[in-house]
């Protein structure tokens, strides 16, 4: 705390919650764009901020992304409280990402890692009309999903909408409207302009906008001066409980306040 005071990171964490009412907000010192050491210390900051947020019969939904991976890296059992008895879900599908950072892979490695339970979602993201039909029908499907909706903290990723539009490969057409809708953040495979307003979603299983505006308690992880408006944005859209994030992004965040 002493350091944060030297430098005004205090500072703009109060800046930065009172500005959209959130509970919490820690920045850690540096870029994550230029240094992995940062986006290590965004991931410590953020194991520690789930933490102190869970109690012993949680469901926890989390989203992919290397964001969220680092925090899955640093997670270990809390010392006075056994997280048996929870569980550990993805947030939605696959995003056609690779393994590692895929939502499934984070939640059942967080889950070993506290010695929680998991359940996956085995479909893909980004599903056609007939094949999110006939998956939402089925019953093992449909009983994961239920889960997932009930989740009583979220953790996610932020993400710049153009680089997760090239991530997850969409077509030139649907990335031209994304532009023209002026989307500027992706997360939870929701696409948000820089009013915080929804302009594109994906056709998915897993949490909707409904079922986390409802959430207890929701964490988004990111930092990095590239993602500063993206974050702002999904701020903007006011279903953030938690923000952790670095200085970097930060600063980028107040200055569009
Ligand atoms: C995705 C999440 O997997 O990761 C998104 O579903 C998020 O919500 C994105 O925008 C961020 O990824 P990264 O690698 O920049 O942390």
């Amino acid at each position: 705390p002493v350091v944060k005071e030297i430098f005004g990171l205090s500072d703009l964490e109060e800046r930065i919650r009172k500005a959209f009412g959130l509970r919490k907000v820690v920045i850690v010192h540096g870029d994550s764009d230029d240094s992995p050491l940062t986006k290590k210390e965004l991931g410590r900051a953020g194991a520690k901020a789930l933490l102190s947020s869970m109690s012993s019969q949680d469901v926890v939904a989390v989203t992919g992304g290397s964001t969220i991976a680092e925090v899955a890296e640093h997670l270990s059992p809390p010392a006075n409280l056994s997280l048996k008895q929870c569980w550990f879900v993805p947030a939605r599908g696959g995003l056609g990402e690779s393994l590692e950072i895929q939502a499934n892979t984070i939640a059942s490695g967080m889950a070993k890692r506290v010695g929680a339970g998991y359940r996956l979602l085995h479909v893909p993201d980004l599903l056609g009309k007939e094949a999110y039909e006939s998956l939402v029908g089925d019953p093992n499907i449909h009983d994961i999903v239920e889960m997932i909706r009930e989740a009583r903290i979220i953790i996610h990723g932020i993400g710049d909408a153009m680089e997760m539009a090239r991530r997850r490969k969409l077509d030139e057409s649907t990335v031209r409207e994304l532009k023209e809708e002026g989307a500027l953040a992706e997360s939870f495979g929701y696409y948000f302009n820089e009013e915080g307003v929804v302009v594109h979603k994906m056709l998915t299983l897993g949490l909707r906008l409904e079922d986390i505006m409802r959430t207890e308690t929701v964490i988004g992880i990111a930092g990095g001066r590239s993602k500063a408006k993206a974050i702002h944005a999904v701020l903007q859209s006011g279903h953030e409980d938690i923000l952790v994030t670095d200085e970097a992004a930060a600063e980028g965040i107040v200055a569009e306040i």
